[in-house]
């Protein structure tokens, strides 16, 4: 049995937008409207559908959807849904959802209260501006999903019928989940450039120095995958070689001090992970962590 067509609008029609605009128009859904703050981009976003209209304004756009996703910055989801709750743009089925990966769907509580259903989905993807005729950029991630039942079970469908994965998270764990992908993309750039800066200390330049600890770096998110964060420590720490990492020390000390707290901190919480796989000796655990105390 064919499952009826489920017609999908865009408001704001920028890097995500237009991408859900130009690969979602597949098996099940339809693209039917657009709109955005100028009239360029939700163009852009019809062209890249190659169907659906334009729209003047965003309560016609969401008129014209059963479902309707908001991609425009963050700082103004919450505002454009409570547009559409007073314009009485939304049917008592409407599905609307946000992409923003910082907040959850309870942004769009006047929908819910106007009794639409509402989610969010987040894919887990850095997206740039759409180029025609470019791969997509949903194929293969992963993409979280959250709110209401029957909007987590559509954001399924909508990330398979992408070619991503979906994965349900509780709706008061997105804040947490978002901390989680800003430390695993964001911090590990702070940590790859910690580990650059010590290594250029050497002489080399930058990009030399990247090439020389590019195979480590990738070895071990490999040995991660393969054998868990545990068994995957390695080096001074995990061997409890503590005259190894007080020359370390003694070295960042005087030349590099920018990087005393931040060499300590990271050592407190190895010693976590080493203590957990039962290798290090009490002693060893003892002075390793008077090491990392001290400033
Ligand atoms: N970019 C990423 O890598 C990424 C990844 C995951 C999730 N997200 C999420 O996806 C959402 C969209 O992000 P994005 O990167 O696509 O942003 P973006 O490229 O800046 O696009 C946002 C669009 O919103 C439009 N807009 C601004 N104010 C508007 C208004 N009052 N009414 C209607 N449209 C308006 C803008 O329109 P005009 O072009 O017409 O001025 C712009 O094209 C955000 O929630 C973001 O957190 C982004």
């Amino acid at each position: 049995m064919n499952t009826p067509k489920r017609k999908f609008s865009v408001i704001g029609c920028g890097r995500v937008g237009i991408c859900l605009a130009a690969f979602l128009f597949k098996k099940n859904y339809e693209p039917a409207g657009f709109f955005s703050k100028s009239k360029t981009s939700a163009q852009a976003a019809r062209t890249a559908a190659g169907c659906g209209t334009v729209f003047d304004t965003a309560a016609d756009c969401a008129r014209a959807g059963d479902i309707i996703f908001i991609t425009t910055p963050d700082g103004i989801i919450e505002g454009i849904c409570g547009d559409l709750v007073q314009q009485n743009a939304l049917g008592p089925k409407t599905m609307v959802f946000h992409l923003s990966g910082a907040h959850s769907s309870e942004i769009l509580a006047q929908a819910t209260q106007a009794g639409a259903v509402v989610g969010s989905i987040h894919p887990l993807q850095s997206f740039a501006p759409y180029e025609p005729g470019q791969a997509s950029p949903f194929e293969g991630i992963n993409i979280s999903v959250e709110g209401d039942p029957d909007a987590v079970s559509q954001g399924k469908d909508i990330a398979a019928t992408l070619g991503a994965q979906a994965f349900a998270i509780p709706t008061e764990s997105k804040t947490l989940y978002h901390a989680s992908a800003v430390v695993a993309s964001n911090y590990l750039v702070t940590l790859v450039k910690f580990a650059l800066t010590l290594l250029m200390e050497t002489g080399l330049r930058e990009d030399v120095a990247f090439e020389i600890l590019s195979p480590l770096i990738q070895g071990t998110l490999s040995n991660i995958g393969s054998r868990g964060c545990t068994r995957a420590l390695t080096g001074p720490v995990a061997r409890g070689d503590h005259e190894t990492v007080s020359r370390h020390l003694a070295d960042i000390d005087k030349k590099l001090p920018q990087f005393s707290a931040l060499y300590r901190l990271l050592g407190t919480h190895t010693l976590d992970i080493a203590a957990a796989g039962n290798c290090l000796s009490e002693e060893a655990e003892k002075i390793l962590s008077q090491f990392f105390k001290t400033v």
